[in-house]
């Protein structure tokens, strides 16, 4: 079971690396990682197991952030009351995106990001991702609103981007009525 003291902090440089295309067959070892992966982000938005587990909520995860440079992503979206829609992507890419652009009102969080932080992250409110599963077949998906922003911010960990970076430090707020808040 992966720990919150598992995930690498924004200290650790490892974080700013650009991660690798993954090839096909998936190792075992990355089959386990994916699991495990989604075993910690559905617990931790459980109240309950997160809790026990000492868990942080999160929606999202890059194998980066567990110091695997290696291009996948698992987002666990809850749809509602604990009902979970879970996707797993090897080698995402955004093949297209909205001009819309709109912000997380209380601010985007990230599991490796363990501070306050103040300030608009803005993103496409549509995207459109392809990638592959983890049998190698190719996937598409349409994502929309919190799911889109989750998308763009995983994709981001795997060029070594974090969501604080998107934002004007001397102008945290400047997008503020220009882009819808969600
Ligand atoms: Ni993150």
């Amino acid at each position: 079971m992966l720990k919150t003291k598992d995930i690498l902090d924004e200290k650790n440089k490892l974080l700013r690396t650009i991660s690798e295309e993954v090839k096909f067959p998936l190792t075992d070892k990355d089959k386990e990682t994916i699991q495990l992966m989604v075993e910690y982000l559905t617990n931790s938005q459980i109240d309950e197991l997160a809790t026990k587990y000492n868990l942080r909520p999160g929606m999202g995860m890059a194998a980066i952030q567990l110091g695997i440079k290696k291009r996948y992503i698992v987002i666990v979206h809850e749809i509602e009351e604990e009902v979970f829609n879970t996707y797993v992507v090897i080698n995402p890419k955004i093949v297209s995106s909205s001009e819309e652009k709109i912000y997380v009102e209380d601010g985007e969080g990230c599991l490796s990001v363990n501070r306050e932080t103040i300030g608009i992250v803005p993103r496409c409110a549509r995207v459109t991702v392809e990638g592959f599963n983890i049998d190698g077949e190719k996937i598409k998906i349409r994502a929309r609103e919190e799911l889109a922003i989750v998308f763009q911010h995983e994709i981001d960990h795997l060029n070594g981007i974090l969501f604080t970076d998107h934002i004007d430090n001397k102008n945290p707020f400047k997008y503020k009525d220009l882009y819808r808040a969600i």
